[in-house]
């Protein structure tokens, strides 16, 4: 079809997503996040939220200089000191752009910032012609809670971001409220309303999943005329999460004959994205998400299995290749050379240093030495644990016993160090996994608290590996942890023991995202 439209994809991953308990980076981790997302044809990523902490600035600084295609932003309330830490932080940034946003709902201003509705609009003149003053071609507007701000006032608020010099609108369901129908109209009738709509200023749209309904919303206002639909990867955000990234490309890409709409996604590169966003934060996707899901791509009753080996079509409406994951899986094994790893770890856009990559290759050998075949899912464990481990070098398991049974309490002794601390402690527990993680929290000082814990066997044979991922709640900050072993004990120490050195380095994300001015 010739004239497609085009739709600018912003991606917020690495602010609202980071928003999501438990999944807060490095910033190393970031950068590497956003050195994807670039590679995937995002054409807006908002990097994080400068103020907010010295690690969002230092993340934020160090994406807008590594970025080679994105535009880069940074998220500011309508304060100078939020401005200025965005135009700081994106200095030397090629393609920058800064996001201000204030909320204009009735219940945001009356009891969050105890401010009137003249008070929300002289602040909204106020910064966003500040934020014009400080060099920013870009500045979007985001009033924050649109959908349940009073229509009127909705209207005035973005004309008066218009007229101080914004040139996006950005439309948040805030909380997830809207309906598709309902959020379409508005967005219709905003862009029929503000007369620089559809000339010098987009229209943008920001959509939570409260109620599962944010990839609706997103469509109905692509179909209503936004120009552009803010997203994060897998779906990551503040409680449900966002519209994600992957479906709302693959909506448009699937039913291109209905949309007639392209963006500049390199849709081969969405599956890599995905999976190292889950290796990064250990926020592992469920097995039926859409599109990256481990049971997207298989079929289990007779009827579909038969149907898709006659036609792939008759059961499946994308080709798993479209989207960066392969069918005929390159399988490893003992003979295979570093140049067959490294072929596999480049079709997962996974980059690792020579003393990761090592590291790699080591544990490679000997799981190959046990198993005739390494299949990705056997792969792809051993370099989350390597990422994680190397970006959380702290407490290491040196050797540890548990002793189980029935009629006996179970008991663990764990051997650790870190540096040149060296510690062995025995506990009892519930369980030889409740003893072990009393033992490892006696041994480093805390006292964590399980959230979540799941193991589930990777690779295939009786020779899998459990790989346990877990969440843990230490001193009221969430850290996930994963790992795995062929030893369902040990990968549970593990995990746990990743936490915890997760946690030291854990960016102070949280602590200053009150969101008032
Ligand atoms: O959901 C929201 O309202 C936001 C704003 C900061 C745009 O994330
Ligand atoms: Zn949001």
């Amino acid at each position: 079809m010739e004239n497609k439209r085009k739709i600018t994809i912003f991606d917020t991953t690495l602010r609202d997503g980071e928003q999501s308990p438990g999944a807060a980076m490095t910033v190393d981790q970031k950068i590497e996040m956003a050195i994807a997302l670039d590679k995937l044809g995002i054409d807006r990523i908002e990097a994080g939220f400068p103020v907010s902490s010295p690690v969002q600035f230092s993340a934020v600084q160090r994406i807008g200089q590594a970025v080679k295609t994105a535009t880069v932003t940074g998220l500011a309330r309508c304060t100078v000191k939020d401005i200025d830490a965005v135009r700081d932080a994106l200095k030397d940034c090629p393609r920058r752009m800064i996001h201000v946003f204030i909320a204009t709902s009735p219940l945001h201003m009356k009891h969050k910032l105890k401010m009137t509705k003249d008070e929300v609009l002289n602040s909204i003149t106020k910064h966003v012609s500040y934020a014009r003053e400080q060099g920013f071609d870009l500045v979007e507007f985001s009033p924050e809670d649109a959908s349940r701000t009073e229509w009127e006032f909705l209207l005035k608020a973005l004309q008066t971001a218009v007229d101080a010099g914004a040139n996006t609108l950005n439309i948040p369901d805030t909380v997830g409220y809207a309906m598709p129908d309902e959020y379409g109209a508005r967005i219709a009738a905003i862009k029929e309303a503000i007369p620089e709509l559809g000339k010098s200023v987009l229209l943008s749209t920001h959509c939570h999943n409260d109620l599962g309904l944010a990839l609706a919303n997103s469509l109905a206002a692509v179909k209503a005329g936004a120009d552009q639909v803010e997203v994060t990867l897998n779906g990551i955000g503040e409680r449900a999460g966002n519209a994600s990234l992957e479906e709302l490309v693959m909506a448009l890409k699937v039913r291109l004959d209905l949309w007639n709409i392209e963006t500049n996604i390199n849709h081969k590169q969405l599956y890599p994205a995905s999976k190292l966003l889950q290796n990064i934060t250990g926020l592992m996707i469920s097995r039926n998400k859409p599109i990256f899901g481990d049971n997207v791509f298989s079929h289990e009753s007779g009827i579909h299995q038969h149907g898709v080996i006659r036609h792939r079509e008759t059961y499946e409406i994308m080709d798993p290749e479209d989207i960066g994951r392969s069918r005929d899986s390159l399988v490893l094994g003992r003979h295979s050379g570093k140049a067959a790893l490294k072929e596999k770890l480049d079709r997962y856009s996974i980059s690792l240093n020579d003393e990761q990559y090592g590291q790699l290759y080591e544990k490679f050998i000997i799981i190959a030495d046990r198993k005739k075949e390494v299949y990705d899912e056997d792969l792809l464990p051993l370099v989350a644990d390597i990422l994680s481990t190397s970006t959380a070098a702290g407490w290491h398991l040196d050797n540890f016993q548990t002793l189980t049974g029935n009629g006996l309490i179970p008991t663990a002794t764990v051997k650790m160090s870190k540096n040149d601390e060296c510690k062995q402690v025995a506990k009892d527990g519930d369980g030889p996994v409740d003893a072990i993680f009393k033992a490892i929290d006696q041994c480093v000082g805390i006292s964590g608290r399980l959230t979540e814990y799941r193991i589930q066997a990777v690779g295939s044979g009786q020779d899998a590996q459990g790989q346990v991922n877990l969440q843990v709640d230490i001193n009221g900050k969430l850290v996930n942890g994963r790992a795995s072993s062929t030893d369902i004990i040990e990968a549970s120490a593990l995990a746990y023991i990743n936490a915890v050195n997760r946690l030291e380095l854990m960016p102070e994300t949280r602590e200053n995202l009150e969101i008032s001015p």
